[in-house]
């Protein structure tokens, strides 16, 4: 899919807003609080169902009824998605649906400015960029996830309650061990991925030799999920003073290694950033070979924080993908 155009009505600050994109690389510019970030998010929506930031209320002018957006492809293809306050709608083809089907979602890469600080944030960001990651390479994850998600959910309010008997636990346990079972397994798998390139796609970027590695921090140990149950049932006791969920994969991290040290602390700021720009080129690669489909790459505000080989690097090895970055001053792109 190649955008050709988005438009925007009563989006964020936008009351009426057009974009034309260009086939190769598209640059939105304007001053802080434009608008940059929300083409971004709109684009978002269209192709992956939801916002990356924040959910409709929050996005729907606030002075506003509703808003719409909507995509036209360079096939003639057009999506719309409207909310009304309550209800969001998405128009594919004429067609109707409440969620963006799974079959209309393509991928995208996102790029935010604090993605370069992945390698010093915490497991709660570190998960949610993985997450995010791999649910758009594997639908099994995505669907486990969202299951897991809720699963989770339902056992912790049990937690709370003070009448609490432990029979009412069982049936969100399974659940529990069934999914966290399998988002731990690919978990696994797709670290090993990453890993069988990632040195090298850094060692293209920095021309300097380095051992990076990703390392995947899991209680859960082994894919069984007799051993997942039974270690949530060990656990009760705990969870029930705690009011919380204390073991699953909702608790797991993933740390870089810079040549055998953890990289917050030990690789420099530049060499985190080329960490975090080898591990997108990986996933942009992963997704094309995996879904036979280019990802649409989206660029907010990165540049200003890379320097000239890190740009150059950027825009030369996605020459093949549709690139619409953000910029508060204007750039140069014909590398
Ligand atoms: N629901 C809303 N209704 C009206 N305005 C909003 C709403 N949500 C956000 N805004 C405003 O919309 C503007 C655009 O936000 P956006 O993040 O897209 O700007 P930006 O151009 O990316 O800015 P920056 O360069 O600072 O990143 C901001 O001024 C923001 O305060
Ligand atoms: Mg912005």
């Amino acid at each position: 899919m190649i955008i050709s155009k988005i438009s925007l009505t009563n989006f964020r600050n936008q009351s009426s807003y057009e974009l034309d994109c260009k086939k190769d690389t598209t640059l939105i510019l304007g001053p802080n609080g434009y608008g940059k970030t929300s083409v971004l998010e709109a684009i978002y929506i269209l192709t992956r169902g939801k916002s990356f930031r924040a959910s409709d209320p929050d996005i729907k002018n606030r002075t506003s009824e509703f808003y719409r957006i909507e995509l036209t492809t360079d096939s003639g293809e057009k999506r719309i998605a409207t909310f009304d306050g309550s209800t969001k709608t998405f128009i594919i083809s004429d067609k109707k649906s409440r969620r963006l089907p799974k079959a209309e979602k393509y991928p995208v890469i996102l790029f935010l400015p604090s993605d370069l600080n992945l390698i010093g944030g915490s497991p709660s960001r570190h998960r949610d960029y993985f997450d995010r990651f791999f649910s758009q390479i594997s639908e099994e994850y995505n669907t486990s996830l969202s299951k897991y998600e809720k699963a989770l959910k339902q056992r912790n309010e049990i937690l709370k309650n003070e009448n609490l008997s432990p029979a009412s636990l069982f049936s969100w346990n399974i659940l529990l061990a069934k999914y966290g079972t399998i988002i731990h397994r690919i978990r696994e798998e797709l670290v090993n991925r990453i890993n069988q390139e990632l040195s090298d796609v850094y060692y293209s970027i920095a021309d300097k030799k380095d051992d990076i590695l990703l390392s995947y921090k899991s209680d859960v140990k082994n894919n069984s999920e007799n051993q997942y149950l039974n270690t949530l049932e060990v656990n009760l006791n705990k969870d029930i003073i705690l009011g919380h969920t204390s073991f699953g994969v909702h608790r797991d991290d993933f740390d870089f290694i810079f040549n055998d040290k953890i990289a917050d602390g030990s690789a420099s700021r530049g060499e985190g950033r080329t960490v975090i720009l080898a591990l997108k080129f990986i996933e942009a690669n992963m997704i094309t070979n995996l879904l036979n489909e280019k990802p649409i790459i989206l660029l907010d505000d990165v540049f200003s924080e890379l320097d000239e080989t890190r740009r150059r690097f950027l825009v030369k090895n996605f020459k093949d993908n549709q690139i619409i970055l953000t910029s508060v001053e204007n750039i140069k792109l014909d590398y």
